[in-house]
């Protein structure tokens, strides 16, 4: 498989997609599947955001790198396919990070694993690929990280994901590994001219990692580090999700291989966010965006039809206030408002709204419902403590009932709807929760409980893009 290959097909495909469910704000395939966003990286004044693709069908298959490229995290434009599997050792390209070489502005480097998956055989193993332009990447054929230099540590079929952290001189490149025991683990290697690597340490968190550890990314935000990171658990019944996005606050010494845990969490109390991976700005913001679908769940676009499956979530600022994780969607989105219309029970609005409800101690209930059918519904509530999202009527995906992790003696909501997904921000960004929401109508009628302040801004929509 060639990079030219998966764009003529994409060239010639992508119109045949159906666009029922296409977002108006959101990063999606042009064709085809989309998983874990890859190699955030603001270069040459752009955000570059890659991402696993399979143009071929809106399944998972031999994963290549999508590339889109924005310059306000709202509207995104597709660039060339980066990265496909191309080698007869190579059976996918799977997620990684980008850096721009600190030598050299003008040269982006993709570190990626090389999944190798034949005759009974799985290998992964880590490697780069360099651009100049930041639209051809060119791979070095020898590998960075091999499995000898893994086998000690971890099983050689399981390590994967490359994240690079940079302290002082030393370049640590971190990858989600599991252990010959079956324990999730992270592996850390460190380079001190990103041509060769050597093992660092193991960073291991007993019960916090899983059984596999996956897609991980650290930066560091005043005087705190962040790791954000993905796990498989093995543990949970088949019928269960067993993915989760988490994240760990501490104080990480990479030299000394020591990571102080302070505080742990996880990522979305939603549905649908995976794999998510950070990007510092030259704005000094700290961006988070994951992959809004999950693994195990209900595949719609697919089920449907509709050749293209994935998307990503709204690209959100995260500050780290007192050991507390807030996220909250870019102010870039703000732009894109065109009114401001009082929250109203039984007002029919279109789908791209951000919308926001104003702090209140009393209960309340919020449904986006199919405006001809009411009991069809996304449905937030707050009973005074808690928030509760809950999608069990929705009849192409129903969602479970999903409840805050933390008790709230009053809210203060933000909520961005799309044409397929709701993201919702409770108090200033303490929580969150995201979902794929695929109710059959062009708007939603809105149900609210009398008394509730709020506002609704429509969004300008963009052309849905081809
Ligand atoms: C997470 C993941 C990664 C892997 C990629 C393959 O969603 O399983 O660990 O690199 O997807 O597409």
């Amino acid at each position: 498989m060639t990079t030219r290959q998966a764009n003529d097909y994409i060239d010639k495909h992508k119109t045949s997609v159906n666009p029922e469910f296409r977002l108006a704000f959101h990063g999606m395939p042009q064709v085809g599947w989309m998983n874990d966003p890859n190699g955030l990286v603001f270069y040459q004044g752009r955000y570059h955001v890659f991402y696993q693709h399979y143009p071929y069908d809106s399944i998972w298959g031999s994963m290549h790198w999508g590339h889109l490229v924005s310059d306000d995290l709202i509207t995104f434009d597709h660039l060339p396919v980066a990265l496909a599997p191309d080698q007869d050792d190579e059976t996918g390209c799977f997620s990684g990070c980008a850096m721009v070489d600190p030598n050299d502005d003008h040269t982006l480097h993709l570190f990626y694993t090389r999944h190798y998956d034949k005759d009974g055989i799985t290998r992964q193993t880590q490697a780069m690929a360099t651009s100049h332009d930041g639209i051809q990447f060119v791979k070095r054929p020898e590998l960075i990280i091999t499995s000898d230099m893994v086998d000690a540590y971890a099983r050689t079929s399981d390590v994967r994901d490359p994240a690079i952290y940079v302290d002082k001189d030393t370049t640590y490149l971190i990858v989600g590994a599991q252990g010959h025991d079956g324990i999730g683990k992270f592996l850390v290697f460190a380079s001190d001219d990103l041509n060769t690597f050597r093992f660092h340490h193991e960073w291991t968190d007993p019960g916090r990692f899983g059984q596999m550890a996956e897609c991980p990314a650290v930066i560091h935000q005043n005087d705190r580090h962040l790791l954000v990171y993905s796990k498989i658990d093995d543990t949970l019944p088949h019928d269960r999700i067993r993915n989760s996005s988490n994240y760990i606050i501490g104080d990480f010494d990479f030299a000394r291989g020591q990571h102080r845990h302070i505080v742990n969490g996880t990522i979305d109390s939603g549905h649908h966010l995976y794999a998510p991976q950070l990007l510092q700005d030259d704005k000094g913001r700290t961006i988070l965006i994951g992959w809004m679908e999950m693994w195990g769940c209900k595949m719609v676009t697919h089920e449907l039809g509709h050749q293209w499956y994935g998307a990503l979530t709204l690209p959100r600022v995260i500050t780290i206030e007192d050991d507390v994780l807030y996220q909250w969607p870019v102010d870039e989105l703000e732009r894109y408002r065109i009114d401001a219309i009082p929250l109203t029970d039984g007002m029919t609005i279109d789908k791209r709204l951000d919308l926001t409800v104003d702090d209140t101690t009393e209960s309340f209930r919020l449904a986006f419902a199919h405006p001809e059918h009411a009991s069809e519904a996304y449905v937030i509530s707050y009973d005074g403590t808690h928030i509760q999202v809950d999608g069990t009527t929705i009849s192409l995906s129903p969602l479970e009932p999903k409840t805050s992790q933390q008790a709230y003696d009053h809210v203060s909501l933000r909520i961005i709807v799309d044409t397929s997904s709701i993201e919702l921000f409770v108090n200033h960004g303490r929580e969150t929760f995201t979902s794929r929401v695929y109710i059959r109508s062009a708007t939603y009628r809105i149900h609210v409980t009398p008394g509730v302040q709020g506002t609704v801004h429509r969004l300008r929509p963009k052309e849905v893009s081809v």
